[in-house]
């Protein structure tokens, strides 16, 4: 990695970067690569390895109420607020070996290029893998990030995934504590600033040729489940006329939620990307459609307006066809702004290296978003390869992810040399 730097520093090991995320890769479904699906056997022994390196730096290892897997390395100057850094080792189905990985990585990466400059930071600091960031089994995303800031309600807890297990019951397999999940696991104020650095997921920074993005905002998103109910019947013997075919009725609330999306003023995405046909046959009229439809908005309100728009077209088209329909809110995280004071040390960072940067908002989630309920936070985003994620095609370069590992290890500082 070329580094154009104006002051000295130490500078990040792009070598040892890329090392770690070619482990973590190996925590995978070998026939689905990349597959580390959140409370599952391989995201169980990811996180064994996470905690044998957070260990080898020096770091007491703890995992927090909500299964946060958190590394914490003391600071010099006593009593002061931790800094802390991290995302989440877990990925979608068929997913990338960056998404979220990259970010955990790189901020072990801070502490080694620290550790080997022979340097401390003034504060605590803490290396942190959020549980579950992806939605997964139980519908909902970001559940260590939602456990840390009191977002977790106790009809999410209760929430049966499809194998029979509670989201609590996921939750402490992971080595959380349910129960003390009734009120935030971090106060406002405790921790001094959190950082994430994430591949950028869409192409605004590679088609601009900038190294590093400095995220504005998070854009917020409500997830519902739909459940359709028809009838299910022989698919040669029962007339067009008579079914209630669940497929179908599902289908015509779906291409409605696009062409609504489509329509709106303001740009926002609408997307069904998970649904469930019962009994699945060739032959069966279908009798039951579960999906989920998925919103994203940077405006509070036009989620609002949305959701409320969706669940009327939904129930108007299943009392046309004669299907019974239940709706329900599974998971919503707010629009959220990132702190200003940490997107301006992010700013600093990447221009003392010369690395050219700018500031964008970003339309995928992140733990920082609900961090951000409880701490100044910022994100770090780099190029990826044709904007690609959520897919195994999904790349960053191991230059790339020293850009911003080396954006993040110099903002941490920046931070760090704040007098409070
Ligand atoms: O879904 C998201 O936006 C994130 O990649 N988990
Ligand atoms: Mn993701
Ligand atoms: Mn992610």
């Amino acid at each position: 990695m070329k580094m154009h730097k104006e002051t000295t520093g130490p500078i990040v090991n792009a070598d040892r970067i890329q090392g770690r995320i070619d482990k973590l890769s190996t925590f995978t479904d070998p026939d689905k690569p990349w597959s580390r699906i959140a409370f599952g056997e391989n995201h169980r022994k990811a996180r064994a390895w996470l905690t044998e390196e957070m260990r080898s730096l020096g770091m007491a290892v703890e995992i927090d109420a909500g299964g946060n897997l958190i590394g914490r390395l003391p600071g010099v100057s006593g009593n002061l607020p931790p800094l802390a850094s991290g995302s989440h080792s877990d990925t979608v189905p068929d997913g990338g070996r960056f998404d979220g990985a990259a970010g955990v990585i790189v901020a072990l990466e801070a502490i080694s290029t620290l550790r080997d400059a022979g340097q401390r930071l003034r504060h605590p600091f803490e290396v942190i893998d959020f549980l579950a960031e992806e939605p997964n089994k139980y519908e909902l995303s970001c559940i260590g990030s939602r456990a840390m800031a009191g977002e977790l309600t106790d009809a999410q807890l209760s929430h049966r995934a499809a194998d029979g297990t509670t989201l609590a019951e996921g939750i402490a397999l992971m080595g959380g504590d349910p129960h003390k999940l009734g009120a935030p696991i971090r106060m406002k104020g405790e921790i001094k600033a959190f950082l994430e650095m994430h591949i950028e997921q869409g192409r605004v920074l590679e088609s601009a040729g900038d190294d590093v993005g400095v995220v504005t905002a998070i854009v917020g998103i409500t997830r519902m489940v739909f459940e359709v109910t028809g009838r299910a019947d022989h698919s040669g013997t029962t007339p067009m006329g008579t079914r209630k075919d669940a497929m179908v009725g599902a289908s015509a609330m779906i291409v409605g939620f696009e062409s609504r999306a489509l329509g709106e003023e303001t740009a926002m995405v609408a997307t069904v990307g998970k649904l469930q046909v019962l009994p699945n046959a060739s032959n069966v009229v279908p009798g039951q459609v579960r999906f989920t439809l998925e919103i994203r908005s940077s405006s509070a309100e036009q989620l609002q307006r949305f959701a409320v728009w969706a669940q009327w077209h939904a129930g108007s088209i299943a009392s046309e066809r004669g299907l019974d329909l239940v709706c329900k809110v599974v998971g919503k995280s707010e629009p959220i702004e990132m702190d200003p004071a940490v997107q301006v040390a992010i700013c600093d960072a990447a221009a003392s290296h010369k690395f050219k940067y700018r500031s964008m908002p970003s339309g995928a989630g992140h733990d920082a978003a609900h961090v951000a309920l409880l701490a100044p936070s910022g994100m770090i985003f780099i190029p990826c390869l044709d904007g690609r994620s959520h897919c195994p095609e999904e790349f960053a370069s191991t230059d790339q992810m020293a850009r911003g590992a080396q954006t993040l290890l110099d903002a941490i500082l920046i931070l760090d040399s704040n007098r409070h």
